[in-house]
């Protein structure tokens, strides 16, 4: 019997989506501060195995099941977070001013029917300083990723204005992160608008970066170009900047709704970007196109959106993903589901000979070459 499932979830569920999520974070970060709680859940969770070790931009992870931003906003949960067995965390996303977010409320809401989330949060975060403050001196077991958005103003801000905010935000974190993940395109904010989906924008960004980063990695999050004159444009854009060592997509132009089993009645009352596995067909799609144009030995793609169990993370790996990382099927399924994932992973790779989860990278995908 899966205890998540059968006790965990009804409660959580039965409550307004984002108190769940706060009730959770706190939970979490009660446990996560003891020695006997982080040993606790370790014990219950924890599978790790030399062959889903991954090394990416320089970065040795346990193994390629990360924790993508926006579950632990604020760094409150990080430490328990890593004791379920993920691969990196990543924290955020956090702005370089305090923001409560998008003053609607609710701007949560789940979607059962899809196993999916609808979010309208907004980014909301307690500003770097803040978490920086929190997370100084915290030692984690896997490598922790910070998040990077512009501050939530309600309205779209002038670029030289978010670039520059960005830069404050990446500096208190700079001893504590082992990397930044830019989190580029948020759909909840600025009305979705992004200066970034403009390559000379975007280098702009990474100049002003890299003054204040130097040696650290830095994960790219952008709304991904079909054409590959575009994909182009924006590996052009990355190409100054050695350190970039990978990409991840979001797609906010990409309306899933219609394809939704939800009624457009309910859906109606609920404004926001939706998450769900009918997302992980176009995020596929998009790692099969780009890792045949990136340069494998500068970039790795990290895969994110859809994925609920390992056969789909092993898919994603197969199309060219380094790393995969799950966040809303672990609302449906629960913190067992990151020890599921690697265990089905490992039979996986066993059942089609790999040696290694590097040797299962890009497989599927007519651009790969044995290297
Ligand atoms: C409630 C919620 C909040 C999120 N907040 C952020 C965020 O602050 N920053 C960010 O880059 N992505 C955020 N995301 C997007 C996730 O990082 C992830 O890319 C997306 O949910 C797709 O993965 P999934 O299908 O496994 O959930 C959020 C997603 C959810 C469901």
């Amino acid at each position: 019997m899966n205890l998540y499932r059968a006790c965990v979830r009804p409660l959580l569920f039965s409550v307004d989506a984002e108190r769940a999520h706060r009730a959770t974070l706190h939970v979490a970060g009660a446990v996560g501060r003891s020695a006997g709680g982080r040993a606790a859940i370790r014990a219950l969770c924890a599978f790790e195995d030399p062959r889903l070790r991954v090394s990416a931009g320089g970065i040795d992870f346990p193994n390629p099941v990360g924790l993508p931003a926006g579950f632990d906003k604020n760094g409150v949960a990080t430490a328990a977070l890593a004791a379920l067995g993920f691969g990196s965390i990543d924290v955020g996303s956090i702005s370089a001013q305090p923001s409560a977010g998008n003053p609607e409320r609710p701007r949560l809401f789940r979607i059962p029917a899809d196993r999916g989330l609808i979010v309208f949060y907004g980014v909301p975060n307690d500003g770097a300083a803040a978490v920086a403050r929190r997370l100084a001196g915290i030692h984690l077991p896997v490598p922790l990723g910070i998040s990077l958005v512009e501050t939530n103003t309600g309205a779209p801000a002038p670029v030289d204005t978010v670039i520059r905010e960005m830069v404050e935000a990446a500096r208190p974190f700079l001893g504590s992160a082992t990397y930044f993940a830019l989190n580029l395109n948020c759909p909840n904010s600025a009305g979705g608008f992004s200066h970034f989906d403009d390559p000379v924008h975007l280098r702009a960004l990474l100049a002003g970066l890299r003054e204040v980063v130097g040696a650290v990695p830095v994960f790219v999050r952008v709304t991904p170009p079909s054409d590959p004159a575009g994909i182009d444009a924006v590996l052009d854009a990355l190409d100054p900047y050695p350190f970039v060592k990978g990409l991840s997509f979001y797609d906010p132009k990409k309306d899933l709704r219609p394809r939704l089993r939800t009624p457009a009645s309910e859906l109606a009352r609920m404004r926001g970007s939706v998450s769900a596995p009918i997302a992980r067909e176009g995020m596929q799609a998009t790692i099969r196109e780009w890792y045949r144009r990136i340069d494998r030995k500068r970039h790795v793609l990290v895969g994110c959106g859809g994925i609920a169990s390992a056969e789909d993370a092993y898919r994603t790996i197969r199309l060219g993903a380094s790393l995969v990382q799950i966040y809303t099927a672990l609302v449906y399924e629960g913190p067992g589901l990151v020890g599921r994932v690697k265990r089905g992973l490992v039979r996986l790779l066993e059942r089609d000979g790999f040696a290694h989860v590097r040797d299962a990278v890009g497989v599927d995908n007519a651009a790969h070459a044995p290297r």
